[in-house]
């Protein structure tokens, strides 16, 4: 490539990134799935019930956004959508942009591609499970498909490589340190020409074409086909999952054989497998998923709210990324309302976890080493946060062992005291971290606790006591 080639691209993809980084964070975006707190329909086949009890346990995980759009840092798929909430950089029309995207594939070549960097700290961050996007939307598999040659596999400089088959590495790497695995799909596939078929123009995110002609209903019968194949290769050569993870809730699980598919799996490979056919509110849904939000209230079904690291999904050279703090109050938070935190990381596009990612997630891990009596196997309790929302109550299994998270935030010091109703203590309170004794006193059903000295810059405090 040219000098000039190279200052053009790179403009190209800063231009991208700000143009798609500002959308992502304005509220009310489109594609975010909004939650709402009913429609959950319980499995019934009793080995997904107890994987899904098992699930509730493990409370932390990472979803990681790899594709295409890593390559030059930009939102993930949706620029090639023509939606009017969609911008694109000056200069391309609809369809040399999208060319221009679909040519990502040739500079794609993740050289320093390490899952066991991945894996290592993601587990040292104190997560315990993965979800990993074999296929986004824009239909760029990650896995070696033997449908499609759009592959990190086949259609890239790293295709010769013998990691080529992505998804796998990924996955065994995980597996290894005991994860529990996720296996991403997009139902959509917006490269496929059985779900858009450039005969018409796009007119959005779903099918570009009505099923009113034989050939139509013959190019949804292919696409339909298609997806259930690849959902095959998937549950049948990459080893045991825990989770599919379903996205595109714009195709229904009935497009894609979702049945079919699902008892072969359970039948097989992944007993108990549980499907996140994730908005849908369908048997399907064996948990939700609120995405970059968490919800108001606590909730006594399975959720889990999926949140950004930074601000973006994928990788993006101008992202900001929260602070341990600030992970660990929104994991209590979480905990306390009875779901389980899937953080969304990016790797960089030459196939590693960059510095600042590592920076935030090992003191949370380090967090947790200490506190995470509080989190991990918790269940929630009646009263599960005080009037200021300034602390969050989870319990043990035994219902009467209380913990009482406060999280430190980011602009503020800890308080001295910290005061809350209900949740009344008997005997002793404990600080986790230190198991020293913390005193409190209590007037009417009102506990004020006086925070240990040296709580401060903790990212969080827990508190562990017995309730009345
Ligand atoms: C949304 C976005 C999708 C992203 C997903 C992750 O559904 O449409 O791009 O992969 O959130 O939760």
């Amino acid at each position: 490539m040219s000098y000039l080639k190279i200052l053009t691209a790179t403009a190209l993809f800063a231009a991208n990134a700000m143009a798609l980084s500002a959308q992502t964070e304005e509220a009310g975006n489109s594609f975010v799935h909004q939650h709402e707190a009913n429609g959950y329909i319980a499995p019934e086949d009793p080995t997904v019930l107890r994987k899904l009890d098992e699930w509730k346990d493990l409370k932390f995980g990472v979803l990681f956004h790899w594709g295409l759009y890593s390559v030059p840092g930009i939102c993930e798929s949706w620029p090639i959508c023509s939606e009017d909430w969609i911008t694109r950089p000056a200069g391309f029309t609809y369809e040399s942009y999208k060319k221009w995207y679909w040519d990502l594939s040739k500079m794609f070549n993740p050289y320093n591609f390490n899952p066991e960097q991945w894996a290592d700290i993601m587990q040292d961050a104190g997560m315990k499970y993965m979800v990993f996007t074999t296929k986004h939307h824009d239909g760029f598999c990650m896995f070696d498909s033997k449908y499609t040659d759009f592959s990190i596999a086949k259609a890239t400089p790293f295709a010769g490589n013998p990691k080529s088959d992505v998804a796998r590495f990924v996955f065994d790497a995980f597996r290894k340190k005991d994860f529990w695995i996720g296996c991403y799909f997009s139902k959509p596939d917006w490269h496929s020409q059985w779900f858009w078929n450039d005969y018409y123009g796009c007119s959005g995110r779903g099918r570009n074409y009505k099923l009113d002609t034989d050939e139509h209903r013959q190019w949804w019968e292919n696409y339909r086909t298609f997806c259930k194949n690849q959902l095959m290769e998937l549950t049948e050569n990459y080893g045991r999952f825990d989770i599919l993870w379903l996205d595109g809730g714009w195709v229904k699980a009935e497009d894609v054989y979702l049945e079919e598919v699902l008892q072969k799996a359970r039948a097989g490979k992944h007993p108990g497998l549980i499907s996140v056919d994730r908005a849908m509110k369908t048997k399907w849904e064996n948990y939700q998923t609120p995405e970059r939000s968490i919800p108001d209230v606590q909730l006594n079904y399975p959720w889990e709210s999926c949140i950004t690291l930074s601000h973006a999904w994928g990788w993006d050279p101008s992202a900001k990324f929260k602070s341990p703090a600030k992970v660990v109050g929104i994991l209590a938070e979480i905990c306390a309302k009875g779901g389980c935190l899937l953080l969304g990381v990016g790797p960089t596009p030459d196939g590693l976890i960059q510095p600042e990612v590592e920076a935030v997630l090992r003191p949370v891990g380090a967090w947790l080493r200490k506190n995470g009596k509080a989190i991990y196997s918790t269940r929630t309790t009646e009263v599960y946060t005080n009037d200021e929302k300034s602390v969050w109550f989870t319990a043990a299994k035994d219902g009467k062992t209380l913990y009482a998270i406060v999280p430190q935030s980011d602009d503020a010091p800890m308080p001295a005291t910290i005061s809350w109703k209900g949740n009344t203590p008997k005997g002793k309170m404990t600080w986790l971290e230190t198991g020293k004794t913390v005193k409190y006193t209590t007037a009417g059903d009102v506990t004020t606790v006086t925070l240990p000295k040296g709580a401060n810059g903790k990212n969080g405090v827990a508190l562990q006591f017995t309730i009345q």
